[in-house]
């Protein structure tokens, strides 16, 4: 898809087909993830892929307030140490956009409760989760859609 046209038409998407997610087209977007730069080049941040779905509604009951995250079929959650959040924003972003590509919606979830989520994911303690992004087709395919522009581009930028 045209690349403009993926950066325009990714929109937050919070209801989703019960569908699975094909291996190869997960793959594809994971890598797009990992192509993003980090810091020194260390690759510091880890995704942790949940599809059971018991783990989902968990997650989704017990870690966040945002319920809907347990309807896709895949959350993606992002941890990183704290040092390293910026990385793994980065590589988030890839994600996202790469899903969109794919024709796979994705909502940036920044609304978690931190600890519960690493107690019902057993992550280390050193880790933070950054994010957590529920994957999967959307309910309503026209929710990829265009919307006007956030903010005027003088708003936004200004040159010195
Ligand atoms: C850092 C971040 C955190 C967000 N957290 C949530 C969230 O917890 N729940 C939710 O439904 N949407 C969340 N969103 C999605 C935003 O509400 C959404 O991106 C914004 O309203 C613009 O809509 P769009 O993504 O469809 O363009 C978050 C977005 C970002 C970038």
């Amino acid at each position: 898809m045209d690349f403009t046209k993926v950066i325009e038409t990714r929109r937050s998407i919070r209801s989703y087909q019960p569908r699975d997610i094909a291996p190869d087209v997960l793959e594809r977007i994971l890598k797009a993830a990992i192509a993003a730069p980090t810091g020194s080049d260390k690759q510091t941040w880890h995704l942790c892929l949940v599809k059971s779905p018991e783990v989902r509604d968990r997650l989704g009951t017990e870690g966040t307030t945002q319920h809907f995250i347990k309807d896709a079929p895949v959350i993606a959650v992002c941890v990183a140490e704290t040092r390293y959040r910026t990385d793994a924003i980065i590589a988030i972003d890839h994600l996202v956009l790469a899903a969109r590509n794919e024709g796979i919606g994705t909502c940036w979830v920044g609304f978690f409760d931190g600890e519960k989520v690493k107690e019902i994911l057993g992550v280390p303690a050193d880790q933070d989760v950054v994010m957590l992004v529920p994957m999967g087709y959307p309910a309503d395919p026209a929710a990829f859609c265009l919307k006007e522009p956030r903010a005027r581009l003088e708003d936004s930028c200004t040159e010195k």
